[in-house]
């Protein structure tokens, strides 16, 4: 050990020592200088004074999301504009897209294990026909709102440090997709320890390197501030971030009527508002938004009973339907405010994972074939109970929209969620747009589309810009872009 840091590792020590993870420093003497330096770094970014009270909260015990108290849907708005005045929030929300107060933030942090697609998930080719990287799909959206709204819409991309480099370096390589790069900022997100499930200590990737998660995309709220990203917004004069993930080419990267909604409703916080589509399984593995003791937010699928998950009103429909499509208006203002006097604290969740580590008694490598490893994350809709919570009477804005129009997530490799099921909606999503315009499409006996489509938002940003447009014909088993 040199002397100049002798210190600092001595004070490690000590504080390792309460928290009982001495092991982390097992292979010290071993080190050379550099990958000491590493270690040091890894261990300086945890905060051991908590790691004690996370052991005995979520590795030994599992937290208890189940929700307490009266249970009921949530007041919401739906898209079919004949039943409230769509026109005038449409209006404000143009009004802050023009006035440029309107910022576009996709989290883009997360490993995307279960696609198992090698790269960042937002160059994941994800379009049916041309197959666009989806940064490219939600670029060309961005590009469309700009000219359509006059407006210079910045856009901040969270990566984790994991995938940063790769992220930065794709949209490098792609020329930003055409957008001004003096408007896209990426910024990496946090990272929490990984525990080992039986012991619950902190796990090591290799000797001088802590093994680590990503901090979920509830990790944002505080990556924005750490960053430096809200001080940029507000720099800007952004009143309001429109947040989405990055697996949906079907998200509407900044949509008027949501963000007017959400600006000005009378029974908005305008602090933070949802996303939803009509969830028609019970089973369906979607988070619902719901009111608990008379405050929105979204409960787990895993959290609710089959009798909740399953209930129904008397025409049939899930009482818990507002099926949760993680995309949220949020303000600038309510970011500022969690984050004011430290670091934005969302509870965390603990999920059970295969994470490869070595063993700090023998220094064996250890790559597991069933989880191991206990990672913890925040989910940035623990956010949306505190919105509102200082203004009395108002609440936070849930939006239903026409899931066909709007969600089609790429999540898994295969089955559900999966690029498959995706492609099909997207081809269906323009399927319908042409049939508004009682424009003929063929479709196959189970009444699928025979035929294979796309828009890009440069195109039609919604079935509303096809009405003055040349469409064209669409044979049986054709691959149509647009
Ligand atoms: P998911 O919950 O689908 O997780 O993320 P994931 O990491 O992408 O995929 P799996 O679970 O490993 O298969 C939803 C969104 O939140 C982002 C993801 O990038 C995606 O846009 N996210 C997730 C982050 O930005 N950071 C995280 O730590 C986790």
């Amino acid at each position: 050990m040199t002397t100049d840091i002798a210190p600092s590792i001595e004070e490690l020590r000590a504080h390792l020592a309460r928290a009982n993870q001495s092991h982390l420093l097992a292979f010290w003497d071993q080190l050379e200088d550099d990958a000491r330096t590493r270690l040091i770094d890894d261990l300086a970014a945890i905060d051991f004074d908590r790691v004690p009270g996370w052991i005995e909260q979520y590795v030994r015990h599992k937290p208890n999301f189940a929700p307490k108290g009266d249970i009921a849907p949530p007041r919401s708005y739906a898209f079919d504009d004949t039943i409230w005045d769509q026109a005038q929030y449409r209006l404000i929300g143009e009004g802050l897209l023009r006035a440029g107060k309107v910022a576009a933030f996709t989290v883009a942090g997360g490993q995307g294990t279960r696609l198992g697609y090698d790269g960042p998930k937002g160059c994941y080719p994800g379009t049916p026909i041309t197959r666009k990287p989806l940064f490219q799909v939600f670029a060309e959206w961005l590009l469309a709102a700009n000219r359509r709204w006059g407006a210079t819409i910045p856009w901040y991309i969270m990566t984790s440090p994991l995938n940063h480099d790769a992220t930065v370096q794709f949209f490098e390589s792609s020329n930003h997709f055409d957008l001004d790069p003096a408007h896209i900022m990426f910024f990496p997100q946090g990272v929490m320890p990984s525990f080992d499930m039986t012991t619950g200590k902190i796990l090591l990737a290799e000797p001088h390197k802590i093994a680590t998660n990503p901090d979920g995309h509830g990790g944002s709220l505080r990556a924005l501030a750490a960053s430096g990203a809200l001080a940029d917004m507000r720099a800007r004069g952004i009143e309001h971030i429109s947040y989405f993930q990055v697996d949906n080419p079907l998200c509407r990267v900044v949509d008027p009527i949501f963000l007017g909604l959400h600006a000005a409703a009378p029974d908005s916080s305008a602090e933070m508002s949802t996303k939803v589509v009509s969830k028609t399984e019970p089973a369906e593995k979607v988070g619902v938004v719901a009111q608990v003791d008379g405050v929105t937010q979204v409960l787990e699928y895993s959290d609710l009973s089959d009798e909740l998950t399953s209930a129904r009103d008397p025409d049939g429909r899930l009482r818990l339907r507002a099926g949760n499509i993680a995309v949220h208006a949020i303000s600038v203002d309510f970011v500022e405010r969690l984050n004011a006097g430290g670091a934005c604290h969302l509870p965390f969740h603990r999920a059970e994972k295969k994470v490869p580590c070595v063993d700090p008694t023998t220094g064996r490598a250890i790559d597991p074939n069933a989880p191991n490893g206990i990672k913890l994350e925040m989910f940035v809709f623990d956010a949306i109970p505190l919105a509102g919570k200082h203004t009395p009477g108002k609440g936070s804005i849930v939006y239903e929209v026409d899931r066909v129009d709007e969600f089609a997530p790429i999540k898994n490799a295969d089955g559900a969620d999966s690029p498959a099921t995706s492609a099909a909606l997207q081809t269906e999503r323009v399927a319908r747009w042409l049939e508004w315009r009682q424009h003929p499409v063929p479709r196959r006996a189970d009444g699928s589309p025979d035929c294979v489509l796309e828009v890009s938002p440069i195109t039609a940003m919604t079935k509303l810009d096809f009405q003055s447009m040349m469409l064209p014909e669409v044979n049986p088993g054709a691959k149509v872009a647009l």
